[in-house]
């Protein structure tokens, strides 16, 4: 396990970005793709973001997802399964590379066909908890025409990431720019961010 988590530490620390193309299991994926498809059912995932009309309204302009927050007290298998997974990585990461890290958040979230989220960083001006961003894709056989990659800007250089199933990528929340494409297809991940309260 501790083998594995390095395998997003070491990647982070050479290039700035994480990434494990076997981060999750095949079929823990599957199980979260399905919780998806359930809450989709149940009118569960919501229009991200919080406040007013005109706060909503400036929001969806810049990103069209739907999201919705995990919680142990669900006591589904696979979102605990997953939870418990990313607190062993917390664990990891915080005795390796002293990180402090206390708290987290993850939501599922699901692109739509013509859904973004345009260029930004995952700290906010008003609160700078988020110390990390952890992604998770659940997309089986995403192919370049289906759009909905992960833009990530360093310096003059724009890298590009597939959001295929298993894949989780890892960075800094409060200085790595980044973009979700345009989405020519469906698309399903879990975002999350560890934090310190
Ligand atoms: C986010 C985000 C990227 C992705 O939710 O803040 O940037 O690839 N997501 O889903
Ligand atoms: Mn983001």
């Amino acid at each position: 396990m501790n083998q594995q988590f390095d395998v997003l530490i070491d990647s982070f620390i050479a290039n700035k970005v994480g990434i494990d193309k076997n981060f999750l299991s095949r079929e823990l994926s599957k199980g979260l793709q399905q919780n998806i498809r359930q809450l989709q059912e149940d009118n569960g995932m919501k229009t991200a973001g919080i406040g007013n009309d005109r706060v909503k309204d400036a929001n969806q302009q810049m990103r069209s997802d739907k999201i919705c927050w995990l919680d142990k007290n669900n006591n589904n298998v696979f979102e605990q399964e997953f939870l418990e997974l990313a607190e062993a990585f917390i664990g990891h990461l915080n005795s390796t590379c002293f990180t402090s890290i206390n708290s987290y958040e993850f939501h599922y979230a699901v692109y739509e066909e013509g859904n973004f989220y345009k260029r930004h960083i995952d700290q906010f001006r008003s609160d700078n908890q988020r110390k990390f961003s952890l992604i998770n894709y659940l997309n089986e056989d995403w192919l370049e025409e289906d759009g909905g990659q992960l833009y990530l800007y360093q310096d003059e250089t724009v890298q590009k990431i597939q959001p295929e199933s298993k894949t989780a990528v890892f960075f800094k929340s409060d200085e790595m720019e980044h973009e979700v494409a345009l989405c020519n297809r469906s698309r399903m991940s879990i975002t999350g961010w560890l934090k310190q309260v």
